[in-house]
């Protein structure tokens, strides 16, 4: 590492050589003035990143310019109104912490179609009073092998079926529109073997085989994979493929066919920051960076979460704030809770997944205790930063791994965190006695014994069983355990994303089992058809869509006008009762949440010390009011307090 006031002194060095150089571009730019002001304030920053990344390349400064001339390039580019979003969000930085925000995500062809399908829906998701919408990868990707799109072809080019760019720009507009922000994958870790880039390197141009990790002889590979996760044991064993056209492995982290991306290499920093900033230039205004943890690999370790992952992020944000400020990034890293939070923060990624809540809420739910959820949540739900939130959910498309930390759950008493993945696994799963879930097991690893789950929310919350087993009161259970696990992502601070279909309490669907690509991976059984059908039942309570969907939808209201439900800061606390969770939102609001499906009651002695209650408070959710003394609650019960 090279001493600060040296490298301040290099980047004011580099700025001035550099300046001249950009004139081509500079010289047909309207608003050049705002951009020389941008990279003046953020030239340092962002040299200061890249030097420790490329610094000791003979060719650093040639390779600085091009990265600058990208950003000028782009930011020419830029479209006035997006330019004028830029300003906006200048103005106001912490827009995405108001408690107005509300998120939904989808499958563009699974929800609507297409992507004009989706714009038929806007009204869809003003009912729901979604402000920000994750529609999940939709560019041209191969036919047959694609990972759910997460295997990218081109990042230019919208797939055919769904639509073209320009529809996909039309479309970010006019959500916007409608007060709601686009929010696109960027999956950057890897691309698909059949992007450009791979053909390329394919019929042996080296600059782009460049691009990515190749090796020509198996020792290194093997070397590497001493310390590396599988993360799809059963589809894709081991992390290098065999390319016979090369006589070259290659580096691949998920499937043969998802090519890692060579960071080492600063042409690949700067040909993907272009594909970033022209998806900004589209009107995408937050970018869920897929995979962080894997984009930089180094001999010996698990190359999961390196020191230089963080600087090149860090680097994409800075270009971000010159070319693009309107842009947000939101990491996604399914991993140990402490490297979940090493992403978050105002310099990389202001907004994350909050992966550890998702799982322990599913714990919590199997055991009916919140200890392990409420002592994690003390100590690792306060974000490092203020210009940072985390975003709340409780299903995504993906498996649910149960990434809590081991040490929390020893301070709870809980000595093995092996064993209790291995219940909370059965208990998904369906195999252990009692369980009401029906999920079902993905990627088991015979080596490690480890294994994530998968299934619907309503699936897993009990749903489907009752279902079957006609009774009422499991029935009324489930339905009350879809609803509380929602509850608290729609309290607790954050952005609440909601995986569109929970809303009408959709259960697994089993018919991915017959399509062709979808088979052999169960993350299918979660992504099912948006069924329309059961859509229009949502209107009527005395129906299970329906209770569920406006149920969801007058929680989602009240938070959306509860100014004490905005920003990061949830204040957790032992209740004293095992099952239910306690915390306290800026002050105002108790919240109470009863995981079990036993009456529990909280005594104001146990309150007190955190929230300042009256005798009476109102529930917010019910618009009851209640006695404080004691405070009763049904099974599953969940309250929204605040005093009368
Ligand atoms: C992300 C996606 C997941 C995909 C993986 C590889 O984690 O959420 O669906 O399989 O990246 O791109
Ligand atoms: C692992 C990865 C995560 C990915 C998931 C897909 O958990 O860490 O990035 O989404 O696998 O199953």
């Amino acid at each position: 590492m090279q001493n600060p006031e040296w490298l301040t002194r290099q980047a004011e060095k580099s700025l001035l050589r550099l300046l001249p150089r950009l004139e081509p571009v500079l010289a047909e730019m309207p608003d050049r003035d705002l951009f020389i002001s941008r990279l003046n304030a953020y030239f340092p920053t962002l040299f200061s990143l890249l030097h420790p990344l490329y610094g000791a390349q003979y060719d650093f400064f040639y390779h600085l310019e091009q990265i600058i001339t990208t950003a000028a390039r782009m930011f020419a580019a830029r479209p006035g109104e997006l330019k004028a979003l830029d300003h906006q969000r200048e103005a106001e930085p912490l827009w995405f912490r108001a408690e107005n925000i509300m998120g939904g995500i989808c499958y563009v062809n699974l929800f609507a179609g297409n992507l004009n399908g989706i714009r038929d829906h806007i009204g869809y998701f003003e009912e729901l009073g979604l402000t920000y919408l994750h529609l999940m990868p939709l560019f041209r990707a191969p036919a047959d092998h694609n990972d759910g799109g997460y295997a990218v072809s081109s990042f230019r080019e919208v797939d055919s079926a769904l639509g073209t760019i320009d529809e996909l720009a039309a479309l970010a507009a006019e959500l916007r529109q409608h007060g709601i922000s686009l929010v696109l994958d960027f999956v950057f870790n890897h691309t698909s073997d059949e992007h450009d880039w791979a053909k390329r390197a394919l019929k042996g141009d080296p600059d782009y085989q460049e691009f990515y990790l190749m090796f020509d002889e198996r020792p290194l590979p093997d070397e590497y994979e001493k310390n590396l996760r599988e993360i799809f044991p059963e589809q894709a064993p081991g992390s290098f493929t065999y390319q016979p056209k090369l006589d070259k492995w290659v580096w691949t982290t998920f499937h043969t066919y998802q090519w890692d991306l060579n960071y080492s290499n600063p042409a690949v920093f700067r040909a993907m920051l272009e594909e970033m900033l022209f998806l900004a230039n589209q009107g995408v205004e937050i970018l869920r960076l897929d995979a962080v943890p894997f984009i930089w690999k180094r001999l010996g370790t698990i190359s999961e979460s390196l020191p230089e992952a963080h600087l090149i992020i860090r680097a994409f944000n800075t270009v971000m704030r010159i070319a693009a400020p309107a842009l947000l990034f939101k990491s996604e890293a399914i991993v140990h809770p402490d490297d979940v939070a090493s992403y978050i923060g105002w310099g990389e990624c202001p907004i994350s997944y909050n992966p550890t809540l998702m799982a322990l809420l599913w714990e919590s739910l199997a055991t009916r205790e919140v200890k392990l959820l409420r002592h994690s949540m003390v100590k690792r739900f306060p974000l490092p930063d203020e210009k940072s939130s985390w975003v709340n959910y409780v299903r995504s498309h993906d498996d649910i791994g149960w990434s809590f930390a081991d040490e929390d759950a020893a301070e709870v008493r809980i000595y093995s965190g092996f064993d209790h993945r291995r219940f909370l696994n059965a208990f998904y799963t369906g195999e252990f006695p009692g369980s009401f879930a029906a999920g079902i097991p993905f990627n088991f690893n015979p080596h490690t014994l480890d294994m994530r789950i998968c299934g619907t929310t309503a699936s897993l919350a009990g749903l489907e069983r009752a279902l079957s087993s006609g009774d009422d009161t499991l029935i009324e259970y489930a339905l009350r355990r879809i609803l509380l696990i929602h509850s608290v992502i729609l309290s607790a601070g954050g952005i609440p994303l909601l995986y569109l279909g929970d809303e009408l309490a959709t259960t697994n669907y089993y018919g991915y089992e017959l399509e062709a690509g979808k088979a052999h991976d169960s993350r299918w059984v979660h992504r099912p058809p948006f069924d329309w059908q059961r859509a229009e039942l949502r209107h009527d309570t005395s129906t299970i869509p329906g209770r569920v969907f406006q149920t969801l939808r007058r929680l989602i209201h009240v938070r959306k006008n509860t100014p004490a439900l905005a920003g990061g800061a949830a204040t957790f606390f032992d209740t004293r009762d095992a099952h239910v969770l306690g915390y306290v939102r800026n002050g105002e609001i108790l919240v109470l949440a009863n995981f079990s499906e036993h009456a529990r009651s909280v005594r104001r002695e146990a309150i007190a010390q955190h929230w300042d209650a009256a005798d009476t408070a109102l529930d917010l959710t019910t618009n009851e009011t209640i006695s404080t003394d004691k405070i009763l609650l049904t099974p599953y019960q969940f309250m929204w307090l605040r005093r009368a």
